[in-house]
């Protein structure tokens, strides 16, 4: 990378999330000026970003955090005044589907209204900037064809993902209406040693991590045949970046262009623990033993979702062909990054337990 943007301001909503502190990361080592907006809590502990803003960090004299919300209409216009940035990177969500049905009203409000109140704020106080949306191949839902596409129409199975659609056509909307270079990435899943711990591929590598340590004796899982495309954060943030580089606003499909089982997901990350599994039983009663015939992978209904999104495969030629986007690393090497990131989180905490 190179310090290439000096002087540009990106504002990021979202920074403390997995792809927020890679993003931040990437900016920061362009040259920009970085804002990141976080949210008031009750610890100061931000770990996904904390070595960015720490006194001596590289480019921390570039990086600063301002307090707001996509809930507080007042927060965002008052963030857009002072900070007037070039490109703004809307990445807060409510970003857990499962979740989106238990806080349907919550995720509407901050995932789909938090969008129309920054775009406002732009529209009002900063209409040159360049602003993305964080779109999802959830949007797709019970999908009409595959792979999906940029033009490919969509059928959200959740509030999360209904809340995505409704800020995607505002995004759309303001650049049609306002002429406002707004525009949409629409990424397919991607994870990385960051990705939260409730999401289904780190709650896995975590979980093969503990159980190869005698930390935990079982991995509790649902839908096993749902099909994602899954690739690395890391990848995608560039992929963002690029889209806003682009002369003309359009919307980009990110993904690898490859789907797997959740199931096979399980089976690389034990594997690269030296720890085959088999399956055995089928639905409600699948399970996986390891070489002990421990089970040590168990089928659980309460993960199953009120509406599966059962298969996603995403067609990214569009960002390749026009921007030069291609992803670096492939399934198993996503799989081997996390499981490794997780097996040294999960030594550190063995470490732990044992000192007296
Ligand atoms: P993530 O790790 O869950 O991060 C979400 C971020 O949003 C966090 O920084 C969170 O802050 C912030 N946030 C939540 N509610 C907020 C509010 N009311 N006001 C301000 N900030 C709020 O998500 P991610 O995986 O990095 O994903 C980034 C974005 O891309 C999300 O919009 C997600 O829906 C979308 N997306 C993700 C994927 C994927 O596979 N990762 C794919 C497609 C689209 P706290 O730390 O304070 O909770
Ligand atoms: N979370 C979770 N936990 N998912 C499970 C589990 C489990 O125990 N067992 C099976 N799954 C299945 C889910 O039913 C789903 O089909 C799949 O694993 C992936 O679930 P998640 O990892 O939670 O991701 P997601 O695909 O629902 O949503 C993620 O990707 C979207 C892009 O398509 C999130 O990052 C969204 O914010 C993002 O938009």
């Amino acid at each position: 990378m190179t310090e290439d943007s000096p002087n540009r301001r990106a504002l990021i909503t979202g920074v403390t999330g997995q792809d927020g502190s890679y993003l931040a990361e990437l900016l920061l080592a362009k040259g920009y000026d970085v804002w990141g907006v976080v949210r008031r809590s009750s610890t100061m502990e931000r770990p996904r970003i904390d070595h960015l803003h720490q006194p001596g960090a590289d480019h921390s004299e570039r990086f600063q955090l301002v307090y707001g919300d996509l809930g507080d209409a007042s927060s965002l216009f008052r963030i857009v005044e002072e900070v007037q940035p070039d490109e703004v990177y809307n990445l807060a969500a409510q970003s857990h589907v499962q979740v989106s049905f238990d806080t349907p009203e919550y995720t509407a409000d901050v995932t789909g209204m938090g969008v129309a109140r920054l775009l406002e704020a732009l529209r009002s106080l900063r209409p040159e900037a360049r602003f993305y949306q964080a779109s999802s191949s959830e949007m797709y839902g019970k999908v009409v064809e595959t792979p999906q596409s940029e033009t490919t129409r969509f059928h959200p199975r959740s509030p999360y993902a209904a809340a995505k659609v409704f800020a995607f056509e505002l995004t759309r909307n303001y650049r049609e209406a306002y002429g406002m270079y707004a525009l949409n990435g629409i990424l397919f899943n991607h994870e990385s040693p960051r990705r939260g711990e409730n999401f289904v591929t780190r709650k896995i590598t975590r979980a093969a991590a503990r159980i190869k340590l005698g930390l935990q004796d079982q991995l509790r899982l649902g839908n096993l045949d749902a099909k994602r495309d899954w690739g690395f954060a890391g990848d995608y943030v560039e992929g963002m970046w690029r889209m806003l580089q682009a002369d003309v606003a359009d919307d980009y499909v990110l993904a690898t262009g490859e789907t797997n089982t959740v199931r096979l997901f399980c089976e690389h990350a034990f594997a690269r623990l030296g720890m085959p599994l088999t399956w055995e039983g089928s639905g409600d009663t699948e399970r996986g033993l390891d070489a002990a015939r421990r089970v040590v992978v168990a089928v659980d209904p309460r993960y199953y979702r009120p509406a599966e999104v059962d298969l996603l495969l995403g067609d990214p030629s569009r960002a390749r062909d026009e921007l030069g986007w291609v992803p670096e690393v492939g399934f198993q090497g996503l799989v081997e990054m996390m499981v490794d990131a997780d097996l040294a989180l999960a030594e550190a905490d063995a470490g732990r337990s044992a000192r007296p």
